[in-house]
């Protein structure tokens, strides 16, 4: 076991620079000016906040809109890498009517034993994957009320530029639901610090140029009802994947981290490297309900499709025969694995495909991996395979 710590300071240290509390005290103690985000209508909390009517002014004139997209992305990147938009999504009756189709879900899901939140404990949570496509065949006249939203395209352009890749899922915290931990966000955030150690440095700094998250407030959300706990600054420590986890950074978390009251309609949008988690829901009848937007880039395709459950069924005999006779370094049969099969989880269903150990659910590589190791039949492995398949689709 000790050695397994050993191992893990060496790999965190050889690709990912020293440890450094006191560098990430002194950026979260940083301040917003308002030289910083020069049109937001006020800085709240260290946080900028914008009038959705200006953002829809700005979004009809080219030069005001270069403006608040440069804005924005500076806020996001070497700012408090959060922003606020009041009535982000224009019309109450548009989120009312989304609310009422998301209950709707919620109730039926709920009827047909599909109750999964396996990130928070079961009953204090109601959640909604994919929400996306499930509002969208559910009421498409009220999901194009809803997406034609200017706030939710700028800020998503700010970040990510064009062509971005838009998923969401709704969560709701019932009354008494508690905080979530202190969390950094998609990829690196979905993985262990273990594993986020695997990835050199200049990832850590990258990842977090991929994604951006944002959240749509379906009720108004007093501090009382737990919006979400943020902390600005922190995505500028560069070492937030490995060390968030720890306690020290848990603490100041704790102590620091702030609160934004939001109305009805109100947006949020944030860098997924700023430490944040859900707030405790301290009402005694507040549902509060969040469409939680994961906005990704254009860029995270490969030019080229691949059918990989062809190739790891083409692949597993031959590999299984190497295995059983021995005639391959089982670390040189990973390697193969590794240029054939889809060794990541996502994007999947997840109502479906849940995480069994940790928060990414089993990967093609695995299964593979996992059979090899167990001298699996091959016909196992391909219905494994098969499974898997239906379980990734929506
Ligand atoms: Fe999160």
């Amino acid at each position: 076991m000790k050695d397994g710590v050993n191992n893990l300071e060496k790999k965190i240290t050889s690709h990912v620079e020293h440890e450094d509390f006191q560098a990430f005290e002194k950026f979260v103690k940083r301040e917003t000016t308002q030289d910083d985000a020069p049109s937001a209508v006020q800085i709240k909390k260290n946080i900028p906040i914008y009038s959705g009517q200006l953002v829809r002014d700005c979004a009809n004139a080219f030069g005001r809109k270069q403006e608040l997209l440069t804005e924005w992305s500076s806020v996001f990147e070497s700012g408090a890498g959060i922003i606020v938009i009041s009535n982000a999504v224009e019309s109450t009756s548009v989120i009312n009517t989304a609310t009422a189709n998301f209950e709707e879900i919620i109730k039926a899901e709920k009827l047909s034993g599909n109750v999964g939140d396996h990130f928070a404990k079961p009953g204090a949570n109601d959640r909604i994957w994919n929400s996306l496509q499930k509002h969208c065949t559910k009421d498409p006249q009220n999901f194009i009320d809803y997406f034609c939203s200017e706030a939710i395209a700028l800020a998503s352009e700010a970040w990510l530029g064009p062509n971005y890749q838009v998923t969401a899922q709704v969560n709701r915290v019932n009354p008494g639901g508690e905080a979530q931990k202190a969390h950094r966000d998609y990829h690196l955030g979905f993985m262990s610090s273990e594993q986020s150690a695997n990835w050199p440095l200049h990832v850590h700094a990258m990842s977090p140029f991929l994604t951006l998250q944002g959240a749509i407030a379906h009720c108004d959300m007093s501090i009382e009802s737990g919006p979400t706990l943020l902390l600005p600054y922190s995505q500028l420590y560069k070492r937030g994947y490995i060390d968030f986890t720890k306690e020290k950074y848990q603490k100041y978390f704790d102590k620091n981290s702030v609160q934004i009251e939001m109305a009805k309609g109100d947006a949020i949008f944030f860098n997924p490297a700023v430490m944040h988690g859900a707030g405790n829901n301290k009402t005694r009848s507040v549902k509060r309900m969040a469409n939680l937007l994961q906005i990704s880039s254009a860029f995270g395709r490969a030019m080229e499709t691949i059918d990989r459950k062809v190739m790891s069924k083409t692949l597993y005999p031959h590999l299984l025969e190497l295995v059983m006779k021995n005639k391959m370094p089982f670390r040189l049969i990973e390697n193969v694995v590794g240029a054939s099969s889809e060794g990541y989880s996502f994007p999947t269903n997840l109502d479906l495909d849940a995480p069994i150990n940790g928060m990414a659910p089993k990967t093609q590589a695995m299964i593979i991996i996992e059979s090899l190791k167990a001298e699996k039949e091959p016909a196992l492995v391909f219905e494994e395979l098969n499974l898997l398949d239906i379980r990734q689709s929506s």
